[in-house]
């Protein structure tokens, strides 16, 4: 099966992005975002906000998320937690993102992200051996959604040579209003700006390759409809607004590295020798 026309290859080699509208039915995106309400009315944040709520919140928030990469784990908007530990409003309305391994541990995940149609278009993209890094369902909850600065995603999952790709896949319309991505076209050529780092002492560390900023003025919005799939180079700088709106705007997105790369130890995520990142099969 081909997904990709030669023409929409030449557009993402030359862009660093390309859209496909309809990549996904409603049905599906509607049937995901219905599960997804359900694993939360199934959480009890008591767990997390203990962790959230300690006196070493920096320590134990960033341990939260270093062993989150084999994990499905709820991580919380910015100020969801007052000074005692509590959630200022209801759970539904705190969380920011589920991850980062529920492609391979939900089978509604599993299902939604091992499909033919995404493995071909894998295939299209020259994947040889495509491993299902990391999966996000990201919500950007109604008037509190916060904003995604400019980044690529090959700073938080770097591979020699780099190999990552985004499948951004839109489970609600995404608009200029709620926080749509954007994207610099072209941006994916001019090379790795920073990579995140594990330091032998537990926490995190950018190494800064370029200093200088992102052009602003050359970004691109990219507003789009329920089933939208969006493919992101791992080079392409991207962001997205804080969501201002009444409408949140939940997203899906899957990373996909090489197989045949060489992913270092001290990446943010690893998962357990035990449990490897698989293909689409
Ligand atoms: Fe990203």
């Amino acid at each position: 099966m081909k997904i990709l026309t030669p023409n929409q290859l030449t557009a993402y080699e030359r862009d660093g992005f390309l859209v496909l509208e309809n990549f996904v039915s409603p049905a599906a995106c509607d049937q995901l975002k219905a599960h997804v309400a359900t694993m939360i009315a199934d959480f009890d944040p008591t767990e997390v906000k203990a962790i959230f709520s300690t006196r070493n919140p920096g320590k134990t928030h960033n341990d939260y998320f270093l062993t989150s990469g084999d994990q499905v784990r709820f991580f919380f908007e910015e100020d969801a937690f007052n000074s005692d530990g509590e959630l200022r409003q209801s759970k539904e309305l705190s969380i920011n993102k589920i991850g980062h391994a529920m492609h391979d541990l939900d089978p509604v995940f599993n299902q939604f992200s091992r499909t033919p149609e995404l493995a071909a278009l894998a295939d299209d993209l020259g994947y040889k051996h495509p491993l299902l890094l990391q999966s996000m369902y990201i919500f950007k909850q109604p008037h509190i959604g916060g904003e995604v600065v400019f980044h690529q995603d090959g700073t938080f999952l770097y591979t020699e040579p780099q190999s990552v790709t985004g499948f951004w896949i839109a489970i609600e319309d995404a608009t200029l209003k709620n926080g749509c991505l954007w994207a610099l076209p072209g941006g994916h050529k001019s090379g790795l700006k920073s990579k995140l780092f594990r330091t032998p002492e537990g926490t995190t560390r950018f190494e800064t390759y370029d200093e200088t900023p992102w052009s602003d003025e050359r970004a691109v919005p990219l507003e789009v409809k329920q089933g939208t799939l969006i493919v992101l180079h791992g080079l392409l700088p991207h962001r997205s607004h804080a969501n201002l709106s009444s409408q949140s705007r939940h997203a899906y997105t899957l990373h996909l590295i090489e197989g045949k790369s060489h992913y270092p130890a001290e990446n943010w995520l690893q998962r357990s020798p035990e449990f490897p990142a698989r293909g689409f099969s």
